[in-house]
């Protein structure tokens, strides 16, 4: 155990513990057998912050109706200042139980049905959802791979923007699953285009914490001049592995957009949560920062075995350099056929991974995609395990 509480030594076995991603694999692959390394949860435990604080809380034993302190939005303001260097206002917040039930909110309040939303493909596959679910129209522009990685294509974003009226721009930033963190340069492109387009933006910034190698995180409030048209979703829950304790926020800069969001949200009825999401919550954001240092190091660690490993025996291997989430976006295309791809990872290695083609609506994959996605926040010895096991299962294919 560290001096802040990451225990490589002793991480708890989650076989068993009501983890989706564990203990769901046979609904979700039809077999039981796999390291699972989907689900974007890390198998780690929360700091040793967020447990004491979570102790105490279930210690004091009573669990009645909750009123969120004011040091709870206090100590996410000020991680937003130090670790990101922008101040929302206290008046921007809201709270909304997932990132992604945000998404849905900021849909269904400020479109209409039948509006187009546009997304970044590959996309988080919930984006989909939340378009389709909520009668909306989606628009894809397909993110172009470069020789220093993907990046937006601003044309044909632009083109989408003019011919089919967007109204909503859902960005990932930074984004999955091929954890890009998004330029100046390119977020300027992207929001100058959504402001000539009259384009509301919603930015997804849950994995904001989780950034190595140099790279800096943009906050979406660094852009002043377009914080009309923003609303920003965000959380611990990456940061801290508190997903389950179901906390977020929304930051809405513009009062007649959030007074549109509160309209909403009342018809909902969904106030203010689970007591313990904001306990959690709060300690992490107060305390939790060297834990987070701790994290990333072994996250890279894991991020290098898995590259050296696989691009070890297989050389034509893609895996672009790391810039954010622990999720791992995997080119097979040297090597395995599209049709090949769930055989080969799924029942020959018996990992359990996101495939590629869930992040493209159904029909609009691009031809021969072989990606994966592979979720690294796990023990090392299952990444080493589940690097040797691919790549003894593709070198079985030649
Ligand atoms: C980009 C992104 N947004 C949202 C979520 C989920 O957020 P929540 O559980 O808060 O709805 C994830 C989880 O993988 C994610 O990767």
């Amino acid at each position: 155990m560290t001096s802040n509480g990451f225990d490589t030594a002793h991480f708890p076995l989650r076989r068993g513990s009501r983890s989706v991603k564990w203990d769901t694999l046979a609904s979700k692959y039809g077999r039981d057998d796999l390291i699972p390394l989907w689900v974007a949860d890390m198998d780690y435990p929360s700091p040793p912050c967020i447990q004491e604080a979570l102790r105490k809380a279930v210690d004091f034993g009573v669990f009645g109706y909750f009123a969120p302190p004011a040091s709870y939005q206090d100590a996410f303001i000020a991680w937003e200042q130090t670790r990101h260097g922008v101040t929302p206002k206290r008046e921007w917040l809201r709270f909304t139980p997932g990132v992604v039930t945000g998404i849905y909110w900021s849909i269904s309040a400020l479109t209409t049905p039948g509006d187009s939303v546009a997304i970044l493909t590959p996309c988080y596959y919930p984006f989909m959802d939340a378009v389709k679910d909520t009668g909306r129209s989606l628009v894809c522009s397909d993110l172009v791979h470069t020789d220093h990685g993907y990046t937006v294509n601003l044309a044909d974003l632009e083109e989408k923007f003019q011919t089919r009226q967007v109204k909503m721009l859902l960005l990932c930033s930074p984004h999955n699953p091929v954890g890009h963190v998004w330029t100046k340069d390119e977020l300027l492109g992207i929001l100058e285009l959504c402001r000539r387009y009259d384009v509301l933006v919603v930015s997804d910034e849950i994995h904001q914490d989780i950034v190595f190698n140099g790279h800096e995180h943009l906050s979406c409030l660094r852009f002043p001049e377009y914080l009309d048209r923003m609303i920003l979703l965000t959380s611990g829950s990456k940061t801290f592995n508190i997903a389950g304790l179901q906390n977020s926020f929304a930051v809405i800069p513009n009062d007649a957009l959030g007074q549109k969001f509160d309209a909403y949200v009342k018809t909902v009825r969904i106030k203010k949560g689970v007591s313990l999401g904001y306990v959690a919550a709060e300690a992490g954001f107060r305390e939790g920062a060297p834990w987070l240092e701790e994290v990333l190091e072994y996250l890279k660690g894991n991020y290098d075995l898995l590259k050296k490993t696989l691009t070890d025996a297989l050389p034509g291997i893609h895996i672009d350099p790391l810039e954010s989430t622990y999720m791992i976006w995997v080119d097979l295309s040297a090597y395995v056929k599209p049709e090949q791809v769930v055989e080969v990872v799924q029942n020959q290695a018996r990992l359990a991974v996101d495939f590629g083609f869930w992040f493209w609506p159904e029909g609009q994959v691009p031809a021969g995609d072989t990606h994966i996605r592979i979720n690294v926040a796990a023990a090392r010895e299952n990444v080493a395990l589940a690097a040797d096991r691919l790549a003894a299962a593709i070198q079985g294919l030649k």
